[in-house]
């Protein structure tokens, strides 16, 4: 793992300690857990992974929402809004998508920092959530955000997996980076206290044989989702559906919002009409309202054959 983050994002993590932890949702679950109260403040920036939202509320800490800024089909952050809303809502803790899960956005340094400076000059924990690392564009790029400032190893906590990047979901093993030791040994106790101790031989197994051998592989399905993203924008194009601009993964922000109609509207055209399946946005925040998200980790064909569907229901839609 230590040598896959430095050869594909120049990132020496070697001094960090390695908890694993079965999947990274349950990963940020136990750093909730063992880091924040119940009713503190947690801020995530919307649309966003829904369930980081989930996790807040069923451990019964507080959602503090920052919409990101959406201009010209692209998001940025919105760091005035942030800020605010850190120190009027007493935030503990940020719940930070990078590279973001639905919108696609690989942050910049710049724009990573912003969101680490913020958190350090108000003591706010950062958990990093990276695991779609692996899945960005060649005009773009990762930057572990731990890695910008040693100053940063004190409140970042970093969660990644083989899980997207091998497919490998099922294995159910995933890392989180901790350098903070009082953190560490909150976080090792919560583990210890809900008896998960061992990981599966199996899965250990697959996980260095992939970060090992899986190098080629992972270029190969970069080069067959920018395909793919090629084939959505150009059968889509004679449509009313805006495709957001992003520098990474295998998801598409696809939006309908030209359309006017009510969303279970768009959602029988798709389901009813089209027979595709996508997400409706608003599950990851109200902002998503409007939006549906694409997976695009599939056979060329099946895209094309999606959106060629999608196009001659929505092409003559007024
Ligand atoms: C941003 C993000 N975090 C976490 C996960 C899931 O992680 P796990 O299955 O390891 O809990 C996903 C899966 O879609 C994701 O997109």
């Amino acid at each position: 793992i230590l040598s896959w983050c430095s050869s594909r994002h120049n990132a020496d993590l070697s001094e960090a300690t390695l908890i694993t932890t079965p999947g990274v949702v349950s990963g940020i679950g136990a750093v909730i857990n063992a880091l924040t109260d119940e009713n503190d403040g947690i801020l995530i920036m919307e649309p966003v992974y829904h369930p980081f939202r989930r996790m807040i509320e069923v451990n019964k800490r507080r959602t503090v929402v920052s919409e990101l800024s959406l201009n010209d089909g692209y998001y940025t952050l919105n760091m005035k809004d942030i800020e605010e809303k850190i120190v009027n809502e007493a935030v503990k803790m940020v719940i930070f998508c990078t590279p973001a899960n639905p919108i696609g956005r690989v942050w910049t340094i710049q724009e990573l920092k912003q969101v680490a400076d913020v958190c350090q000059k108000h003591g706010v924990i950062l958990i990093s959530d990276e695991i779609h690392m692996d899945f960005v564009f060649p005009q773009a790029k990762h930057h572990m955000l731990v890695t910008l400032n040693p100053a940063y190893r004190d409140f970042v906590i970093t969660l990644i997996s083989a899980s997207k990047t091998f497919n490998l979901a099922d294995t159910h093993t995933s890392q989180l980076f901790v350098y903070n030791q009082t953190y560490v040994e909150k976080i090792e106790q919560i583990y210890a206290r809900l008896g998960i101790t061992r990981q599966s031989g199996f899965a250990l197994e697959a996980q260095a044989a992939a970060y090992r051998n899986g190098h080629q592989y992972v270029d190969d399905v970069n080069a067959v989702i920018l395909e793919n993203k090629k084939i959505v924008e150009t059968i889509l194009e004679p449509t009313k559906i805006k495709i957001t601009k992003s520098e990474g993964l295998y998801l598409l922000w696809l939006d309908f919002r030209a359309y006017k109609k009510d969303v279970n509207d768009i959602m029988d055209l798709l389901l009813n009409k089209a027979h595709v399946w996508l997400i409706n946005g608003e599950v990851f925040g109200k902002s998503g309202t409007g939006f549906f998200r694409m997976n695009i980790a599939s056979d060329p064909m099946l895209v094309k054959e999606a959106c060629t569907r999608m196009a001659a229901v929505f092409n003559n839609l007024i």
